[in-house]
C-alpha cells in the first residue's frame, strides 16, 4: 500500500531529526562519550546521522502525535510499542543508528544501550515492519553503493561502528547487515550493484568469533557463484574494523582489507588450524574435513588448484592422493 509505506518512512525521517538533535542535550553526555571512545568526532556521527533516544517512557511517542501521526502508524512503525497505557517509545536511553534503504530513506533502527545496568539486548533493532525486512537492509548502502558500483567491490562488516570506521578510514564500500546473518537476500542485493560479475569481489570481516565465520560461511555454500567472488579478512586479535581504527589508525582499516584471502583458501585453513597435522592421524582427519570444501567448487581448474593447495597445507607430499581422494566426492 503506497500511502502506507509513505507514512511509515516519514515518521522514520521525523524519528531520525529527533534523536540526532537529542545527541545535542545534556542527557546524551554518556552517548556522546560512547562515539568519542570510538574515535568518532561529531562530524562523523552527523554524516551517519547517530543520534540518541531520551529515557523517558515516550518522548518521540508524543513528538510523533504532535506531527499528526495516529498511535496505529507508530505501532505499525516499530518505532513505539504497546504499553499498559497506550503506546511508548521503543527506543529509550541509546545510541541510534539510522537504517536506510538503498535510495537513503530510512526505514529503521539500530540502538545500542549505553549502560551496563540497563535491560535489554546490547543491540535492539526495529522489528519486521512493512518497511524494515531485517533479512533485505544492509546499513550503509545508501552511502557506498556508488562506490560498490564503481569499484566492483563490496566490504560485508559486523557492525554500525564498524561500517562508520571503514567509511572514515576510506572504505567507503563498507556495509553491515543488521542484527541478522548475511543470507541470501543480501547476496541479491550486492549482485544487482556488482555489475562486471566475473570481476566482482566481495569482502567478509570478522571480528574472530566462530559465530559469524560460520554464518557467513553458510551464506556461500548456497551460492558458488558468489563464493567464488568472495574473500575474508581477519583483523589481527580478532579485532573489528572499529577496534582496529582506534588501535592501529586508519592505514590499518585499508590494509586489513586489501590482505584478505580467498574464501575457499580461508575455509580449508580454518580445517587445517583445527587438527594436529603433524600427525598422519590429523592430517588424515583434515582431509577428510576439507576434502569435501574443494570437491563442491564447480570451477574445475580452480578446484585441481585447491585440492593441490590442500596438500600443501596438511603437508601431505603425495599431491596426487589428494587430488584423488577430492575427486572421489
Ligand atoms: P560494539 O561494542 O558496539 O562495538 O559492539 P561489538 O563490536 O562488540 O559488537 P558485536 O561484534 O557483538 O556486534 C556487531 C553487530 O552485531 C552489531 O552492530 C549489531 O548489529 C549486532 N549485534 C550485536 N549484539 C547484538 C544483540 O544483542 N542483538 C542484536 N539484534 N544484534 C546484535
Ligand atoms: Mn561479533
Ligand atoms: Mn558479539
Ligand atoms: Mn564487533
Ligand atoms: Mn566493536
Amino acid at each position: 500500500q503506497q500511502g502506507e509505506r509513505t507514512r511509515l518512512v516519514e515518521a522514520h525521517k521525523v524519528a531520525a531529526k529527533f534523536y540526532a538533535e537529542q545527541l545535542d542535550g545534556a542527557e546524551a553526555e554518556i552517548g556522546r562519550a560512547f562515539l568519542a571512545g570510538r574515535g568518532f568526532d561529531q562530524a562523523a556521527a552527523r554524516h551517519f546521522g547517530v543520534g540518541y533516544s531520551p529515557a523517558g517512557w515516550d518522548h518521540l511517542t508524543r513528538f510523533l502525535r504532535g506531527r499528526g501521526f495516529t498511535d496505529k502508524e507508530l505501532i505499525l512503525s516499530g518505532l513505539s510499542q504497546d504499553g499498559r497505557r497506550g503506546p511508548i517509545d521503543r527506543f529509550r536511553g541509546r545510541l541510534m543508528w539510522p537504517i536506510r534503504d538503498i535510495t537513503g530513506d530510512v526505514v529503521g533502527f539500530g540502538a545500542r544501550k549505553l549502560r551496563d545496568d540497563d535491560n535489554g539486548p546490547k543491540y535492539l533493532n526495529t522489528p519486521e515492519t512493512p518497511i524494515y525486512r531485517k533479512s533485505h537492509v544492509l546499513y550503509g548502502i545508501d552511502l557506498a553503493k556508488k562506490d560498490i558500483a564503481k569499484g566492483n567491490r563490496a566490504v560485508v562488516v559486523e557492525g554500525y561502528t564498524d561500517v562508520m570506521a571503514c567509511h572514515l578510514a576510506g572504505v567507503t564500500t563498507a556495509i553491515a547487515t543488521c542484527g541478522t546473518a548475511f543470507g541470501g537476500e543480501h547476496v541479491k542485493i550486492l549482485r544487482r550493484l556488482l555489475m562486471d560479475n566475473s570481476r566482482a569481489k566481495v569482502i567478509f570481516t570478522f571480528d574472530g568469533d566462530a559465530a559469524g565465520q560460520r554464518a557467513a560461511l553458510r551464506a556461500f555454500e548456497d551460492d558458488q557463484k558468489f563464493a567464488a567472488h568472495t574473500n575474508i579478512a581477519v583483523s589481527p586479535g580478532g579485532m573489528d574494523p572499529c577496534d582496529l581504527r582506534l588501535d592501529k589508525g586508519d592505514d590499518a582499516v585499508r590494509q586489513l582489507i586489501e590482505e584478505s584471502t580467498p574464501l575457499f583458501e580461508f575455509a580449508l585453513r580454518s580445517v587445517v588450524a583445527r587438527h594436529d597435522v603433524d600427525t598422519p592421524e590429523g592430517q588424515a582427519a583434515a582431509l577428510e574435513e576439507a576434502a569435501p570444501i574443494v570437491a563442491h567448487i564447480k570451477d574445475s581448474s580452480i578446484r585441481h588448484q585447491y585440492a593441490v593447495r590442500l596438500a600443501g597445507l596438511l603437508g601431505i607430499l603425495d599431491t596426487q592422493f589428494v587430488v584423488m581422494r577430492v575427486g572421489q566426492l
